[in-house]
């Protein structure tokens, strides 16, 4: 049997007349379903401690589920990953406002942003690498956002890791900040357990406390000591049953932002190790990027149709998403997220895959 294979196929249609297709990368133990709509990452299969397969991100079966429940499951977000305050910034001088769909914030690109549109398949191979790029065209005003940008997601399977490499180019200066959304539940998608088993650890000294809004209130605030302390591993649950966090409030479980120590690099560095003790599968986040949000699945509804029959509910999927810290069009302290015509942005993220052995 072919140990590496790469193929497209029809998925579904959507409501609005958009025919959606899957691209299946595999490779040896690990599989990678990813789709046209949003550049989504469907699902992705891995063995745990005893060989045994699970499709352990979060996703639905039917394309149309994508829009009508916006918790962008697996998408790739842009073109601004996160909150910018008001929808508002100015660039160059030149003020900008962008789409406004999160309470008084533009989150995620606004209401149509990626995760929502048919990407072209540009590249699609099995050898050496299973690997597919989707591309997008997103035209000038596209939301509010300034410049025509082309943006391009290449998914690529590896034996021990899936790679995200996200890059774009825009014709005039402008913002942009894209990564995946994936939500993991490393005991699979149908186990029907919430996340709160998980043990995380986060390569981070401080994250950035939030308004009522989910933007950056202040500076970052050193993790020392308390409930966002994940510098070493610690149980997800630990946290979110703690109570008494003012922060943890505010979000309803974690919806931070952290500041990772090693900030923005050439080449992905570690962010982030999660952990499943009965499964025994883990999976490391590494990023070119400075900052990470780490988000508990606090508003995925309860009854969200998965895969295969599952259904999902409030933390049923927890998302570690590397990407620029969130409103930094207002923030000049933050490492900058402005395009200029002719530069290339370029986010690489390596999911690395492997087992612990167990207690
Ligand atoms: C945000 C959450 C939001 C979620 C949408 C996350 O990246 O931080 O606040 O609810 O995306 O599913």
């Amino acid at each position: 049997m072919e140990t590496r294979t790469a193929e497209c196929r029809p998925f579904g249609q959507l409501k609005r007349g958009d025919s959606v297709d899957c691209i299946t990368l595999r490779n040896g133990a690990l599989s990678a379903s990813i789709l046209t709509m949003g550049a989504t990452l469907q699902g992705l299969v891995v063995p745990d401690r005893a060989g045994e397969p699970a499709d352990i991100v979060l996703g639905h079966d039917d394309p149309q589920v994508y829009l009508d429940h916006a918790c962008y499951l697996g998408s790739v977000v842009g073109r601004y990953a996160n909150r910018i305050a008001g929808g508002r910034f100015s660039l160059d001088g030149q003020p900008c406002q962008v789409d406004v769909n999160n309470g008084p914030n533009s989150l995620h690109g606004g209401t149509g942003g990626f995760h929502q549109r048919i990407w072209q398949v540009a590249g699609l191979t099995a050898d050496p690498v299973p690997q597919v790029t989707l591309c997008l065209d997103s035209p000038d005003g596209d939301q509010g956002f300034p410049g025509q940008l082309r943006a391009s997601a290449t998914y690529r399977l590896h034996e021990d890791r899936l790679e995200l490499l996200l890059e774009a180019v825009s014709n005039a200066p402008t913002i942009v900040n894209l990564t995946g959304h994936a939500y993991f539940n490393l005991a699979g998608q149908a186990a029907g357990r919430d996340i709160s088993g998980h043990h995380l650890e986060i390569a981070a000294d401080s994250f950035l406390p939030v308004d009522a809004t989910a933007i950056p209130s202040g500076p970052p605030q050193p993790v020392a000591g308390g409930w966002f302390d994940f510098t070493r591993p610690r149980r997800v649950g630990a946290g979110l049953e703690g109570g008494g966090d003012p922060q943890l409030a505010l979000g309803h479980g974690y919806d931070h932002d952290f500041v990772l120590r090693a900030g923005r690099q050439p080449e992905p560095t570690f962010a982030a190790r999660l952990s499943e003790p009965e499964s025994g599968r883990v999976v490391e986040v590494w990023t070119t990027e400075p900052g990470l949000q780490f988000y508990t699945g606090n508003f995925l509804p309860d009854g969200l149709p998965g895969k295969g029959g599952a259904t999902y509910g409030r933390r049923g999927g927890l998302c570690l998403e590397p990407q620029t810290h969130p409103d930094t069009p207002n923030r000049p302290e933050f490492p900058p997220c402005r395009l200029a015509p002719g530069q290339i942005y370029r986010h690489r993220i390596l999911y690395r895959f492997s087992s612990d052995a167990g207690a």
